[in-house]
């Protein structure tokens, strides 16, 4: 067997292809978004972090020399940002800061305005990659004339100090530098709660109205469906579909009721076949029978009328198959309980002699929508099966469950060969044990009663059982 993980109604499935492409959608959409968010939000923090450097800065700029390493040390900083003082600037495993990034935090170091006698004599911005560190050297203003001698030689890139200010002309103790740091996280959208929250939001909402307009969309589809279905059971009574609607929908409709029409004609053409070889042939048979009398065997002439007789049953019961087919009946509210109650008192009339074993059990009222006439028909067809076939027709009806009510039809005969079960639904066919017996039927009633049956929405199943045959009808209640 094929798994299949896809829903099976084509509504489900629309639906959830339209979910995935619009979740997909979405979170394309938010995610350009959010990353344009994020860029805006790293601008911020980056001058936020230089205006922090630039306060440290003065903070130290104005402690005494000798005091600056404990300042340093006591300065109040977030988790991220580091703050040390040393002798040049760190420069080893660090690259030169990106133009567009170095000109936010100067922008930053700026805007927080450092007086001129604590302007610092350079300031160096670097960036660690893995993780990203920012990180701003500032030569602190009273210190070792300028240019610097760096120990160890040029830096590793040969970059030099991004801004200097003139030395002061007087010797001074060495240059120190401050460097501040901070680690810049990597951006990660989906885990902010702004982005789940209009995700979740934004799909409810897409979820809602693609239900609704797959669904809207989807009615004619059920429709077509539903009259597909009814015709298939009434080919006579089927209503014609509305054709109306968007042009698809109108076409379908109009070639669904084309088809019916044409099926409807062929089955009424057949059916007047049938209905007029079964006149016709009254006449002949009759007229036979006429002749008959003057046979001169007696024997010959008793078996040439029996003939004719059965001739005649089968003729009539022809005509009879025929009205069935084009009945007309109307649905009507009726008691299912006493119908099924009358048909079993009859039967026990008829054959007197099997009345001990045609009995009923079930409610004493159920009432239901169905064609009286026709219903009665299909089930004293099967009611006099049993006690035909079985000498015995135990009736029980069992209480509606999920909208279909069920009759069980129990007798105590030989039973249906498997192989038979199916063929002896079709019309004229009777088995030989039947024949055999002489019991005169034609072998069209359950082909009779299961056309009925299925007009009602309902069906005829045979199954055998330990003794004799079991019906089971189930109706629609
Ligand atoms: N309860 C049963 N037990 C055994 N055989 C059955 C039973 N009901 C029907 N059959 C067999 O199925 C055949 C077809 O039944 P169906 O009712 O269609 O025709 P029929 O009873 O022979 O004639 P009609 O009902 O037209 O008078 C019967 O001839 C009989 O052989
Ligand atoms: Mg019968």
């Amino acid at each position: 067997m094929r798994l299949c993980l896809l829903p099976q109604s084509l509504a489900r499935r629309t639906i959830l292809f339209l979910l995935v492409g619009f979740a997909f959608i979405q979170m394309l959409g938010l995610l350009v978004h959010t990353v344009n968010q994020i860029k805006l939000e790293r601008l911020v923090d980056e001058q936020e972090f230089a205006t922090r450097a630039a306060i440290i800065y003065r903070h130290i700029a104005l402690a005494q020399p000798g005091d600056r390493a404990m300042v340093a040390a006591k300065e109040p900083v977030p988790k991220d940002d580091t703050v040390s003082l040393t002798l040049n600037p760190p420069l080893e495993g660090t690259v030169r800061m990106p133009l567009p990034m170095a000109e936010a935090v100067r922008a930053g170091i700026f805007s927080y305005g450092i007086p001129p006698n604590l302007r610092p004599r350079g300031i160096v911005l670097r960036v660690a990659l893995h993780p990203l560190r920012l990180i701003v050297s500032f030569g602190l203003p009273d210190g070792l004339l300028f240019p610097l001698p760096m120990p160890g030689g040029p830096t590793p890139d040969g970059a030099p100090p991004d801004m200097m200010w003139p030395p002061p002309d007087q010797l001074l103790p060495p240059l120190m530098w401050l460097t501040v740091t901070t680690e810049l996280h990597p951006p990660a959208p989906w885990r902010s709660p702004g982005f789940a929250t209009a995700f979740i939001v934004m799909m409810l909402l897409g979820g809602v109205v693609i239900t609704l307009a797959v669904r809207q969309l989807l009615v004619p589809v059920k429709t077509l469906a539903a009259a597909a279905e009814l015709f298939g059971r009434d080919v006579v009574n089927a209503k014609p579909l509305p054709e109306v609607g968007p042009s698809e929908i109108v076409t379908a409709a109009r070639a669904f009721n084309t088809m019916a029409a044409r099926i409807r004609r062929f089955v009424e053409d057949r059916t007047f076949l049938l209905t007029a070889i079964g006149h016709d042939l009254r006449t002949p048979i009759t007229r036979l029978k006429l002749r008959a009398e003057y046979m001169e065997d007696d024997e010959q002439r008793a078996k040439m009328l029996a003939d004719l007789d059965e001739m005649e049953a089968m003729v009539s019961a022809t005509l009879a198959f025929g009205k069935d087919i084009t009945t007309t009946e109307p649905l009507a509210r009726l008691d299912l309980a006493s119908l099924l109650r009358t048909i079993v008192d009859e039967t026990a009339d008829m054959e007197p002699e099997r009345a001990a074993a045609t009995d009923y059990q079930g409610p004493q009222h159920l009432p239901i929508n169905a064609r009286p006439l026709a219903l009665k028909r299909a089930l004293s067809n099967l009611i006099t099966n049993a006690v035909k076939y079985g000498d015995a027709a135990r009736v029980t009806l069992h209480a509606p469950a999920k909208g279909v009510v069920r009759i069980d039809i129990d007798d105590e005969g030989p039973g249906i060969p498997p192989e038979e079960m199916e063929r002896v639904f079709e019309p004229f066919r009777r088995l030989e044990t039947s024949r055999n017996r002489e019991t005169g039927g034609s072998g069209l009633g359950l082909s009779i009663a299961r056309n009925i049956v299925r007009a009602h929405g309902g069906d005829i199943v045979l199954t055998n059982q330990e003794k004799g045959l079991r019906v089971t009808v189930t109706l629609p209640v």
